[in-house]
């Protein structure tokens, strides 16, 4: 095209300095930094004011705003966790989180077959243990046949295609819900890496596809990938909880999952402090350092800085996990009628794209996915 026929903007506000300038700086993704103030002047129109640049223009019709939106959610995006019990063709509601039931093997299989209907990759598996098979160990973790890997047997058969991943935290297994083994007061680290390497083994001979740790150790990560290249699971990836901060939203999980009660002190031995941001690209620098292949940032909504700074600086396969009490606040609210559930539960999800996730764990899952759908 002739240059001569493409409209200049409207200069600036004579005699001034006024604009935009933008740079490209290493990560390629263009900035807009102000260099300049605009001086006060009276009488300008709103054209002198912006230089003929105006935003709304893009947003008036629908149409167009769906030709500018730069990040969208999809189905594709989505992972789903679950709770587990024990028993047959039982289902039990946990009241801190509406429309979140915990399911027997037999009508988990079935939710996973509602799942891989509605084209969610893959769920996420966390059991409720009877407190009867609780200890000091978390020992439970290392039965072959204990509820986590039954369930994974039972949805790998009945729908192979779906994406199984499995959390070796001890914290479901412990009489304390801590994750690791408590000795004097003390979460021991080592001890516990080791247990948990050999239970990701397990997992993934029942058939996890991805194991994920969700339990902050040292070291866990290369001890897990050890493991399961020594046992032939070459193929079984790792989906690290890298960084997962010491927060107050995991409060309904923790009743979903029965360890609201058991719980003594509070995981900060383990878990990063909520004020670290630093401290948390040190922990995915090392994760993926020791062999993961996917990170994840948990909570999600409230550590959005985190998931950004990550995929900026890894850009590696990055997922926030919506947590329990995420969802709790968006369905209370919506209950009371002071927020349209659907609509929040939307942005949300959406702000997480924007973020940089790759993708999300929600249980809004299904619900999202139904209305993806249409
Ligand atoms: C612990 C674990 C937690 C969650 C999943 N696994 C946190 C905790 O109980 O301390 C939280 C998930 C949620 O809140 O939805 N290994």
């Amino acid at each position: 095209m002739d240059g001569a026929s493409i409209r200049p903007l409207p200069a600036p506000c004579a005699g001034r300095t006024v604009g935009l300038a933008r740079t490209r700086p290493a990560n390629g993704r263009a900035q807009v930094n102000r260099i300049t103030r605009q001086q006060p002047q009276a009488n300008r129109t709103v054209d002198e004011i912006t230089g003929g640049r105006r935003l709304r223009r893009m947003r008036k019709a629908d149409w167009s705003r769906r030709l500018v939106q730069e990040n969208h959610l999809r189905v594709d995006d989505l992972i789903w966790p679950i709770f587990l019990i024990d028993g047959k063709d039982r289902q039990e509601d946990v009241a801190a989180m509406p429309g979140v039931s915990r399911y027997t093997i037999d009508l988990a299989v079935k939710q996973a077959e509602r799942a891989a209907r509605l084209g969610i990759p893959a769920i996420a598996t966390f059991p409720n243990i009877p407190h009867s098979r609780r200890d000091a160990r978390g020992s439970a973790i290392l039965d072959a046949d204990n509820l986590i890997n039954r369930a994974s047997r039972a949805i790998k058969e009945a729908v192979p295609e779906l994406g199984v991943i499995t959390d070796v935290a001890l914290d479901p297994f412990t009489s304390h819900g801590h994750d690791g083994i408590l000795k004097d007061g003390v979460v021991v680290n080592d001890e516990t890496v080791e247990q948990i390497a050999q239970a990701a083994v397990l997992q993934a001979a029942a058939g996890a596809d991805i194991i994920a740790p969700s339990d902050m150790m040292d070291g866990r990560i290369g001890a897990i990938r050890d493991a399961l290249d020594a046992a032939g699971f070459h193929d079984v990836a790792i989906m690290s909880y890298a960084t997962k901060f010491a927060s107050a939203f995991y409060g309904p999980y923790r009743e979903a999952i029965g360890t609201d009660g058991l719980l003594k002190g509070d995981k900060k031995t383990y878990y990063i402090d909520p004020a670290n941001s630093d401290e948390a690209l040190r922990e995915a620098e090392q994760d993926l350092a020791e062999g993961a292949d996917m990170l994840m940032v948990k909570p999600g909504l409230p550590y959005l800085d985190i998931v950004r700074r990550i995929k900026d600086v890894f850009s590696v396969p990055t997922y926030a996990y919506q947590v329990s009490g995420e969802y709790a606040m968006i369905k209370a609210a919506a209950a009371n009628g002071w927020i349209d559930g659907d609509q929040a539960m939307m942005e949300s999800l959406l702000a997480f794209k924007r973020a940089g996730c790759d993708g999300i764990l929600t249980y809004f899952a299904p619900e999202v996915a139904g209305r993806l759908r249409g």
